[in-house]
């Protein structure tokens, strides 16, 4: 009769949704062809889109570094400044101070000059605390963004990248931005020594433990790494003998348009919704300030399609932003009961039902799992490139690792390191999580500065 109808057009629609939803959600699975080619291009194409800035940094860490020094930490989830003290001899030591600092949006996307003031004034704020003000500290830059180096302690910003947009500071020479910020204040000295990427200073803290550590990767808020290079094989430097860092700058890898084929719809509407529409989109893709909003914006399209919040799109839903790297991972755990997850979606404005919850944590397991693979696809092209370049059939390298998805994500790391495994074969990767990577890299770094200029001048 009539009910037995309803029943069936019932039962039909909602197997056409999740049909759709499945659908949807296909478009987020890689097969391991469509890896390797990412693999494939990311090997040929480096000249294209990624950057491979050279960093000055020419050895990693060998137990000789010494003395006292401060770290800036700018880029990543928080601003930090820190005191790293590090000692050399039989017993090695490494003691760290630090206090964060809140950098708010407008000083984010401010002026340049409002930038370096506030930074300069967190830095003054911290050597009050440690009372410190008239040491005349070496300075290590922790600056986590493309900068076009020509030496150790000079680097031009080239292009902004993830949540910043500061006037005036493209083009120029951040070293030098924050010098005449420090004489601006009057207040106090410091001896900048060194800007670092956040990749070269996490490899070098892992190097300082395991002389094999020879990669860094941030897998956080961006996404990028570095390597040990020979130096015949950079261009850009004088030179032949030995090897130099590279900075890869692989998140702007796509932007030539060699990604297209995989990328979704969501992934341009969340490009073109961006601060940098066009620019980085490989990072996009895979870093902790994007995967959120691709999610946001496949739940965006699955309400208005009638499959979640009962068709509703609330003002929570539409607001740029809401799902952090955090929400992502607890969502995910797989502890977590399917309640646990709606009042997750609750406490961010989402009234769910538990069949909107199951979708939910669908949806956020598909964008983290290809994050995750294009991130190892990448990592596998790395480490191969260093294989083939040592003409190795076998290559036993260590990777240190730092980065807000990579620790608290409960699936992105084991994902990324089956793909590394499973694309590169011929290499053994293993990788080893760098404790305070930026800041204890960067000083570090500053230390072996320090060193050579006394060299050079005796
Ligand atoms: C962005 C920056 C890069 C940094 C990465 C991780 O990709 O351009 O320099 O290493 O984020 O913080």
């Amino acid at each position: 009769g009539k009910g037995a109808a309803m029943v069936t057009a019932v039962a039909y629609r909602l197997a056409e949704q999740s049909r759709q939803i499945a659908q949807i959600l296909s478009e987020f699975r890689l097969t391991t062809e469509q890896l390797l080619e990412v693999t494939r291009e990311r090997s040929t194409q480096d000249s294209a889109t990624v950057k491979m800035l050279p960093t000055f940094v020419q050895s990693t860490p060998d137990g000789s570094e010494n003395g006292d020094f401060l770290a800036l930490d700018l880029g990543g989830t928080n601003f930090r400044v820190l005191m790293v003290k590090i000692r050399s001899g039989k017993r090695r030591t490494v003691e760290m101070h630090n206090k964060i600092y809140a950098i708010p949006l407008e000083v984010m996307q401010g002026t340049g000059e409002e930038l370096f003031d506030h930074i300069v004034q967190c830095i003054s704020d911290f050597l009050d605390y440690m009372g410190m003000k008239n040491a005349r500290l070496p300075l290590g830059f922790t600056f986590s963004f493309p900068c076009r180096q020509t030496k150790l302690d000079a680097g031009i910003l080239v292009t902004w990248t993830k949540g910043f947009k500061a006037t005036d500071c493209e083009g120029e020479d951040v070293v030098g931005l924050l010098r005449e910020a420090i004489k601006r204040r009057e207040e106090f000295e410091l001896d900048v020594v060194a800007i670092v990427n956040d990749t070269v200073g996490t490899m070098m803290t892992c190097a300082y433990e395991e002389p094999t550590c020879e990669v860094g990767l941030i897998a956080g808020t961006g996404s990028n790494a570095c390597y040990m290079e020979e130096m015949k094989n950079i261009e850009m430097i004088e030179g032949d003998e030995g090897q130099m860092c590279v900075n890869m700058e692989w998140g702007a890898f796509g932007d030539n348009g060699c990604l297209d084929d995989i990328r979704t719809e969501y992934d341009r509407s969340v490009d073109d919704f961006s601060l940098n529409p066009g620019k980085q989109r490989y990072e996009k893709m895979c870093s902790g300030m994007y995967l959120g909003e691709i999610v946001r914006n496949i739940l965006i399209d699955m309400t208005k399609k009638g499959f979640l919040f009962r068709g509703q799109i609330s003002e929570t839903l539409k607001t740029r932003g809401i799902f952090e790297t955090k929400f992502l991972s607890q969502i995910e755990s797989d502890r977590l009961a399917l309640l646990q997850v709606r009042s997750i979606l609750q406490h961010l404005g989402l009234d769910s039902s538990c069949d909107d919850s199951i979708i939910v944590k669908e949806v956020c397991g598909a964008v983290s799992r290809r994050a995750a693979q294009l991130c190892g696809a990448g990592m596998a092209a790395v480490v191969d490139k260093i294989r083939e370049n040592r003409g190795l059939d076998h290559l036993d390298i260590t990777v240190g690792v730092d980065g807000t998805l990579y620790k608290l994500h409960p699936h992105f790391s084991r994902i990324m390191h089956q793909t590394v495994n499973e694309l590169a074969p011929q290499c053994n990767v293993n990788f080893l999580l760098s404790e305070d990577g930026s800041g204890k890299g960067a000083a570090l770094i500053t230390a072996v500065g320090c060193r050579l200029r006394q060299e050079l001048n005796s």
